[in-house]
C-alpha cells in the first residue's frame, strides 16, 4: 500500500529526469542506432537480436519524453526515429508491427494528426493483418506458420485500428478471431498463459504448447502473461467484447496471486530454481497494463485495486536496485530485465521494451496522481 502519493509522484519526476539524461546520452552517442538490450549495462555491442521487433521502443520513449517535458528537442528526435522505421510498414516477415508503429507513429498522430501519419498506421496494420491464417484462425509468429505466440496480442490493436479506419470488416473479424484463438488455446483456466501454441498447418488443429523464452511449454512465462494482460485490455478497448476484459482480469489475478509482495516476477513463475530473481521488464509492462485495466473497470473498487497494484510495482521499480540512477556508467534506465535466457541474450540487463513500458507507466501514474505529467495522456488512444 503506497501511503504517500506526493512522495511517489516526486520519485517519478526524479526517474523521468534520469530517463531523459540516459536517452539524451544514447541518441547523442549513437545516432540512428536501435538498441535492444544492454550488455554489462552498455547499449552498443554485437549480441544477437534473435528477431527485430524493438525498433519502435526508442522512438516511443522519445515521444513520451516530449509528452512529459513539452520540449521540442524530444519531439524532433521522436519524429526522426519514427521516420527511420517507416519502411517497416510493409514488413510482413514479423508479427510485431504493433510494437513498432503504435509506440511511435500513433503517438506522433496524436501530437500532430496528418494524413500521411494516419495512412502509415493503416498500412502497417493491414500488413500485420495480412499474416492471418484461416486454418487455425490466428496470426502466426515470425518463427513459422504453425506457431502462435502470446506476444502477438500486443500487435492486434493496430489491426483493429487499420480495419476501422479503412472500413474493412474482414480485417476486423480476423483481429477478433485471433484474440479468441489466443484466449482459447494460450490462456489457461487459472489465468496463466502459455508462450506458444503449435498448430497443424494443414488442418488448423491445435497440437501443443511450447516456449522459447519461458521454462517449459506448460509453464507460465511472466512477460508473456503481461503481454496478454495488456493486449486483452487493449482488445477490449477496441471491441467492447466483455470476454476480452474477463481474460485480461484473469491474467491480472494470476499475476497478483503468484508474484511476491514487491510486485516483480521472475522470468517464469513455474521455474523451480530461476537463474535470476527478477524480470523487471515484465513488471514494467504489468504496471502499465494494470493502469489501463483500472480505467476499464465499471466499479471504483476494482479500479482502485488495479491502480494500487500498479503503484506498488512502480514503487519497487523506482528503488535503486532496479532504477539505474545510482549505478555508475550503466546506460539503461531500468536494470534486471531479461530478454532470452536460454540464448543468453539480455540476462539481468536493461531492455528497450522494459524502458518504454516503464516510462509509459510512470507518465500514466503521474496523470492518475494528478500531477504535472497530466499534460498528455500516457497511452495512445484507441
Ligand atoms: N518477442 C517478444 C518478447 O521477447 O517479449
Amino acid at each position: 500500500m503506497i501511503q504517500d502519493k506526493q512522495a511517489l509522484a516526486q520519485r517519478i519526476h526524479t526517474a523521468l529526469e534520469f530517463a531523459g539524461q540516459q536517452l539524451r546520452s544514447l541518441v547523442t552517442a549513437h545516432p540512428d542506432f536501435f538498441p535492444m538490450y544492454t550488455l554489462n549495462g552498455k547499449w552498443k555491442h554485437d549480441g544477437e537480436a534473435w528477431t527485430n521487433w524493438c525498433e519502435g521502443f526508442l522512438g516511443g520513449q522519445l515521444w513520451l519524453l516530449f509528452a512529459y517535458t513539452g520540449d521540442s528537442w524530444w519531439r524532433d528526435k521522436a519524429k526522426h526515429y519514427s521516420r527511420l522505421i517507416e519502411h517497416r510498414k510493409t514488413d510482413d516477415s514479423v508479427h510485431d508491427l504493433g510494437f513498432l508503429f503504435w509506440s511511435t507513429w500513433k503517438r506522433w498522430h496524436e501530437v500532430a494528426p496528418e494524413d500521411f501519419i494516419h495512412d502509415t498506421l493503416v498500412e502497417a496494420g493491414r500488413t500485420a493483418g495480412s499474416r492471418f491464417r484461416e486454418k487455425g484462425q490466428y496470426l502466426p509468429s515470425f518463427v513459422s506458420a504453425e506457431s502462435l505466440f502470446i506476444d502477438i496480442m500486443m500487435n492486434v490493436g493496430i489491426i483493429f485500428y487499420a480495419a476501422r479506419e479503412s472500413d474493412d470488416q474482414t480485417l476486423w473479424q480476423n483481429g477478433t478471431r485471433h484474440c479468441h484463438t489466443t484466449r482459447r488455446y494460450l490462456v489457461r483456466g487459472d489465468g496463466s498463459s502459455a508462450h506458444e501454441g503449435i498448430f497443424d498447418v494443414e488442418s488448423g488443429e491445435f497440437l501443443r504448447w511450447s516456449t522459447h523464452q519461458g521454462w517449459r511449454g506448460d509453464s507460465s512465462w511472466a512477460r508473456g502473461l503481461t503481454w496478454a494482460l495488456y493486449g486483452f485490455g487493449t482488445a477490449y478497448r477496441f471491441t467492447s467484447d466483455q470476454r476480452f476484459l474477463e481474460t485480461a482480469e484473469a491474467c491480472a489475478a494470476y499475476y497478483m496471486e503468484n508474484t511476491a509482495e514487491h510486485g516483480v516476477p521472475p522470468n517464469d513463475w513455474s521455474e523451480p530454481e530461476p537463474g535470476q530473481d527478477y524480470e523487471s521488464s515484465a513488471a514494467a509492462i504489468a504496471a502499465s497494463a494494470f493502469l489501463q485495466l483500472a480505467e476499464l473497470m465499471p466499479d471504483s473498487a476494482r479500479a482502485g485495486m488495479y491502480q494500487s497494484y500498479a503503484f506498488r510495482i512502480l514503487d519497487t521499480l523506482l528503488q535503486p536496485g532496479f532504477l539505474a540512477i545510482e549505478t555508475p556508467a550503466w546506460e539503461g534506465i531500468l536494470k534486471r530485465g531479461m530478454y532470452h535466457e536460454r540464448k543468453g541474450l539480455g540476462v539481468n540487463e536493461s531492455v528497450m521494451w522494459g524502458e518504454y513500458f516503464f516510462l509509459e507507466a510512470l507518465l500514466d501514474a503521474l496523470r492518475k496522481l494528478d500531477e504535472r505529467g497530466a499534460r498528455a495522456s500516457a497511452r495512445p488512444s484507441c
